[in-house]
């Protein structure tokens, strides 16, 4: 099972569900998330979604096999499978009802764009992040617009090019996530957060993010969202990109590194 969705009245959970492969994510597990939330968006009953993981961790981010895989495609099939990437964080950042991501563990890579592309994130004092991609070989592209959003600029330039693990305090001091708390108390965080959402209009909440987009200028551009695709079927396809991928793939130095 790579995901799952239940109904618990208005409440709908989308669920990482893949834990023996650290809930990472590959083209198959990307369209079924997009459906997910594009039937969550339009059900009359749903009103808040959570996105949550089965496991310990929240995410390994993208699927290293797969990305790796890219390298054996055409240029444009390449381009049109990173094309669906950027589609997911785009979907999730318009979804039609709020979103909560709850995180736990590790989120790395990609999995940093799921979370900082919803309205709402949640972590467990326990959880770390990394913008890895930069020891892979590859950059964390597709979900730049939203990870910069969230951390701003000056942070990003730091943790894209260091991919130093974030751990919880500091995740919610960059505003990767709202907020922190204890592993134990995260379910119920949960709860108080969904309780907020289902006391105000959903009407008022649906204009509300277009709201702040256009206060704070954030709204994502689609030639930004080509862009960042352009770029990870670019880089995972290059030099440093085969040689990062299959590195963690065989579990060997890159042969960049320098002890
Ligand atoms: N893609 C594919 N396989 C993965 C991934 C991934 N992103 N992450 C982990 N795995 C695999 C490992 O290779 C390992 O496989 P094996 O059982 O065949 O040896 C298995 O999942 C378990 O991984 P461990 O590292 O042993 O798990 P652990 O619980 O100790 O650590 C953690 C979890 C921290 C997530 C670690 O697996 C990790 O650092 N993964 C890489 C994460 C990463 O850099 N993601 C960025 C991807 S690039 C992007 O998202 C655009």
């Amino acid at each position: 099972m790579s995901i799952t969705t239940t109904n618990q009245g208005p409440v709908t959970r989308i669920t990482l569900d893949n834990p023996d492969k650290r809930n990472a994510f590959d083209n198959t597990i990307i369209e079924a998330l997009i459906d997910a939330f594009e039937q969550a968006g339009a059900d009359a009953h749903t009103r808040v979604i959570v996105l949550d993981a089965a496991g310990k961790h929240f995410s390994a981010g993208a699927d290293l096999n797969w990305m790796r895989a890219m390298g054996e495609l055409d240029a444009d099939q390449n381009r049109a499978d990173a094309r669906r990437l950027a589609a997911l964080m785009s979907t999730i950042d318009g979804a039609a009802k709020p979103v909560i991501a709850r995180v736990q563990g590790a989120a790395f890579g990609g999995a940093l764009g799921l979370i900082c592309a919803a309205d709402i994130a949640l972590a467990a004092d326990d959880a770390r992040f990394c913008l890895s991609e930069v020891k892979l070989g590859i950059l964390p592209a597709v979900i730049a617009p939203y990870v910069v959003r969230a951390m701003g600029g000056r942070q990003a330039r730091r943790y894209f090019m260091t991919a130093e693990v974030i751990d919880a305090p500091r995740a919610g001091q960059l505003g990767l996530v709202h907020e922190v708390v204890p592993a134990v108390d995260l379910d119920t965080t949960v709860e108080r957060l969904v309780a907020a959402l289902l006391a105000g209009a959903p009407g008022a909440q649906r204009r509300a993010r277009e709201l702040v987009h256009r206060a704070d200028d954030s709204a994502v551009e689609q030639a930004v969202v080509d862009y960042t695709a352009d770029l990870i079927a670019e880089l995972r396809t290059g030099a440093e990109g085969q040689e990062g991928l299959s590195a963690f793939l065989e579990k060997r130095p890159a042969a960049w590194r320098h002890e």
